[in-house]
């Protein structure tokens, strides 16, 4: 595995602009972002060429969608001092990766890709036997390894695209990581760690080869990623060396799968904007009352004074999450025996989901009222996204022959 020591990894994702967010997003992906921005080098980006493969006709809602969604990551807690926050279409470079990357990469990898099929047969109203939407996986391996990425969070139908990721990673280091006189110039890079590194690194990659032991490998990268002295190239040259392979240029990442989210929509299906059964962050709190006091309940409550079973009740669902045990015990009791009315036992509810959003919307309208502020805060981290990007095409070109002088 051609993985690079945890403390060191840059996390990276992508979202595609398709509209407002909802809690099903908030309690499944963004406070998941918000955690990982305190321990990892954060890459948080919004995909809006991702959202072209499947609405190239009408790309009106992406356009709308961009700074929207941006705002309710801010609002949610991302922050653009910890993360950087960018938009694809900003660093072109993706483009270029996705390019190079195609000339390599067979065409069954693609095609085999679950997601392939399974999204045409879903969406049959679009036309999606397009070039770009078989693309589509490897674009994401441009964004994952333009950055180098070490883990990518993701839910479960996103994995696929990871392991392609990786085989894709495998493959261009196997063709371009070989150089001539490649054992000589790894021998030389040893050299320069000093005398007590040099050893330490010669022992450790001996355990590793011949015993296969792990530790000694995640030792050894952990050794090589706090070397000062020596260069990018060397120590690619040092990676590779330690495994076996040739120099490894684009390492390959690993999904940080994200727990299915338990948020239920509305209705107790899973929340989704296809279901229409979501509450968005920005809902006005008048409407998200209505929405909650109009849900359904079980339907064995016809009248007040019948009993009725919290197991077939979506707003238990939503007690799950957001009430303590007394609170779930009271509901438990009231609805089984008729104690409680339904339009009683959904306060609570009412009142979490409001105290839950109220600081999320809060800061939401501040940046509402500051479109420039946000503008910023994208062009900004759009440019230190670019600058890092350019140092990984650099070397992707040397690699491929391309660094013409
Ligand atoms: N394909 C992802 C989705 O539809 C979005 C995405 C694009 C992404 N590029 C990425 C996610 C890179 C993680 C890493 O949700
Ligand atoms: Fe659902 Fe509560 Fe009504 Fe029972 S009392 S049916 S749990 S809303």
């Amino acid at each position: 595995m051609e993985s690079v020591p945890s403390q060191y990894q840059r996390v990276l994702s992508g979202m595609r602009p398709t509209g407002r967010l909802h809690l099903g997003h908030y309690h499944g992906v963004l406070k998941n972002w918000v955690e990982l921005q305190n321990e990892y080098e954060c890459f948080f980006f919004v995909a809006d060429w991702h959202a072209l493969t499947t609405h190239y006709e009408d790309p009106s809602i992406i356009e709308k969608s961009v700074n929207d969604m941006v705002i309710d990551w801010l609002a949610a807690g991302v922050n653009q001092g910890l993360a950087k926050i960018f938009v694809q279409s900003r660093v072109p470079e993706h483009a270029e990766l996705h390019l190079l990357l195609s000339m390599m990469t067979p065409l069954g990898w693609l095609e085999r890709v679950p997601s392939y099929k399974d999204q045409q047969e879903k969406l049959k109203e679009k036309d999606l036997a397009t070039y770009g939407f078989l693309g589509y996986p490897l674009l994401q391996s441009a964004d994952i390894l333009m950055y180098k990425a070490g883990l990518v969070p993701v839910g479960e139908d996103q994995v696929a695209h990871v392991e392609l990721t990786r085989e894709v990673a495998r493959r261009f280091n196997h063709i371009y990581g070989r150089e001539a006189g490649f054992e000589e110039k790894a021998e030389a890079a040893i050299k320069k760690m000093g005398k007590k590194n040099a050893k330490l690194y010669k022992s450790l990659r001996k355990k590793y080869q011949e015993e296969g032991d792990q530790e000694a490998l995640s030792v050894a990268q952990a050794l090589l990623e706090s070397q000062q002295n020596i260069t990018v190239g060397d120590r690619e040259r040092l990676f590779g060396f330690l495994e076996g392979s040739g120099r490894v240029i684009l390492p390959e990442p690993q999904s940080l799968l994200t727990k299915a989210s338990k948020m239920p929509g509305l209705d107790g299906q899973k929340m989704s904007k296809s279901y229409g059964n979501t509450i968005a962050l920005r809902d006005d709190p008048e409407a998200l009352e209505k929405k909650l006091r109009t849900m359904p309940t079980d339907t064995a409550r016809v009248r007040r004074t019948d009993p009725g079973d919290p197991a077939n009740c979506p707003v238990w669902q939503f007690h799950e999450i957001y009430s303590d045990e007394s609170t779930q015990n009271w509901v438990v009791e009231g609805c089984k025996s008729a104690g409680i009315g339904c339009i009683d036992c959904k306060q609570p509810v009412i009142e979490a989901v409001l105290s839950e959003l109220k600081p999320l919307q809060e800061r939401a309208r501040e940046y509402e009222e500051q479109p420039e502020l946000v503008g910023t805060i994208i062009a900004e981290g759009s440019e230190a996204a670019r600058d890092c990007a350019r140092d990984t095409m650099e070397e992707v070109r040397q690699a491929m022959g391309l660094a013409y002088k």
